[in-house]
């Protein structure tokens, strides 16, 4: 039996069989994305900060990506930096792209609302353009997610906009909601993670640099 073949079509079953598009329009543009912002390993917005975030990781710690999309441009900056990548995004398209792109780094096509986030915990967990995606309960459930999956000390990195929005996403045309700076530093709080930095990039996206842990 061609297991390799079994593993993909049980994969994209999965994906498929869920009712409603989980991935937020993502999968619908996925041909447009794969075209712009998924073509290249060294242009896009976020390219200069998450190397610098990557940097400040020991080499060989375990970072999971959520909502990673095709890797190009960012997770592939986590491999490059000789970091132990784990992706999941619930795009299957995009996840095809992810293991043509990164072959052998682990994916698994899930929703972050219901992934198990490979039975394990991690030393640092990256979210870039994801979050203000999800409905408010969901983000609710996502932060209490970060705090379960992060080794204590951890690192989480993560973008939205500083300001509560209801917005636009510019890629789907959908309706995204940013919680903002303050209500997600509440929120993080609450369940043991701090925020050390926050800074934002040139296209506006504000980043929360955060660990499990305490502010001494
Ligand atoms: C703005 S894109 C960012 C992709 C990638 N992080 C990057 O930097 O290019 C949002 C990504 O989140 C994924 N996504 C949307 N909703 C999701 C969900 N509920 N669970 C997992 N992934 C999701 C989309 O498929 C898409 O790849």
């Amino acid at each position: 039996m061609d297991t390799q073949r079994l593993f993909i079509n049980k994969s994209w079953t999965a994906c498929y069989d869920q009712q409603m598009d989980r991935s937020n329009g993502y999968e619908a543009v996925s041909e447009k994305f794969l075209a712009r912002r998924g073509r290249s390993r060294s242009t896009g917005i976020g390219v200069k900060e998450v190397p610098k975030w990557t940097r400040t990781l020991p080499r060989g710690s375990s970072v999971i990506d959520l909502g990673c999309g095709p890797s190009f441009p960012i997770t592939a900056v986590l491999v490059e930096e000789g970091l132990h990548v784990f992706g999941v995004d619930v795009a299957p398209s995009f996840v095809a792209a992810f293991q043509g792109n990164l072959p052998g780094t682990p994916i698994v096509c899930e929703a972050v609302q219901e992934s198990r986030f490979f039975d394990r915990t991690f030393d640092a967990a990256l979210a870039w353009g994801l979050i203000f995606l999800l409905q408010a309960e969901d983000q609710h459930r996502l932060v209490q997610r970060f705090a379960e999956i992060l080794v204590p000390g951890g690192r989480l990195l993560f973008t939205a906009t500083a300001k509560p929005a209801v917005g636009i996403d510019a890629m789907t045309g959908l309706e995204s909601l940013s919680l903002g700076a303050e209500q997600y530093r509440k929120l993080l709080g609450a369940v043991g993670i701090s925020v050390a930095e926050e800074y934002e990039d040139e296209g506006e996206n504000h980043y929360f640099d955060a660990f499990k842990g305490k502010i001494a």
